[in-house]
């Protein structure tokens, strides 16, 4: 779990990351060359499907390859890495909810989300404490020996969320992670992100939903693979402590 305070955690940045696909002949760009050094706090990505916020959650990730440019965590160039050190680095420093949540079949809900703290090492009692009250966090405790496919979609989602969040890591990615969900569900895993953005993690998350994007302390806006990063909210009242001469 990441012990340091919230002004010493590894930055995520882009340094002119892009992504084209082959597509026949020709070449899609489905990201243009990006350059952005992400604060920390919620950050929302937003944009019509198709506009290119999931290539550049892969590519932040490192689950993708940058056609041209480099994403660099801390001191570290991700794709530099060799797989198997992305791999640990990635287990070290971030967490996913992503769409296709890539719970294992086979390992319970508590199995789940106790899986990358049995990977970091961590004893068995200590696992199972941190996985119970994660899952009662997410709301389900009574779901903890159920396995994958006895669980509704939004369940899935929330033992995804639960695991996301095990470790308290640096960097938190999102795919939409309330789009299966009824609106009160959605409003308790917002706050489960909101609260790591918070106390000083990197959050990042693509939503459709205008009411969790105004929640967001930064917003990026993606259209046609270019990414616009819109204005920091300034308050009002710290606006009107500037001098005027
Ligand atoms: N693996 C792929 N191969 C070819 N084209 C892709 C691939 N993944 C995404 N694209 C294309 O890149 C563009 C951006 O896709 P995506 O990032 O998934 O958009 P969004 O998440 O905003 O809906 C789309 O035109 C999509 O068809
Ligand atoms: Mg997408």
């Amino acid at each position: 779990m990441t012990e340091l305070p919230g002004s010493q955690l590894p930055r995520i940045h882009t340094d002119g990351v892009s992504r084209t696909y082959p597509s026949g002949d020709a070449q899609v760009t489905a990201l243009h060359p990006f350059t952005h050094a992400f604060p920390p706090g919620l950050t929302a990505v937003v944009g019509p499907s198709g506009s290119g916020k999931s290539t550049l959650l892969n590519l932040l990730a490192g689950f993708d390859t940058p056609t041209s440019g480099r994403v660099t965590v801390g001191d570290t160039d991700l794709h530099a890495l060799g797989e198997a050190e992305r791999a640990d680095f990635r287990l070290a420093h971030y967490g996913f909810v992503f769409q296709n949540h890539n719970l294992v079949s086979i390992l319970s809900a508590q199995e789940n989300v106790e899986f990358p703290l049995t990977l970091a090492g961590i004893a068995p009692r200590q696992r199972r404490e941190r996985a119970r009250a994660l899952l009662a966090q997410v709301g389900l405790e009574k779901r903890a020996a159920h396995l994958p496919h006895q669980l509704s979609g939004g369940e899935a989602q929330r033992v995804a969320l639960a695991r996301a969040l095990v470790r308290d890591p640096a960097i938190l990615l999102a795919d939409e992670p309330t789009g299966n969900l009824d609106s009160h569900t959605g409003e308790r895993v917002l706050e489960l992100l909101t609260a790591p953005a918070r106390a000083g993690r990197t959050v990042i998350l693509i939503t459709h939903d205008r009411e969790v994007a105004a929640l967001a302390d930064h917003t990026l806006r993606v259209k046609d693979g270019e990414v616009m990063v819109e204005g920091a909210k300034v308050a009002v009242s710290s606006l009107s402590s500037v001098p005027l001469s």
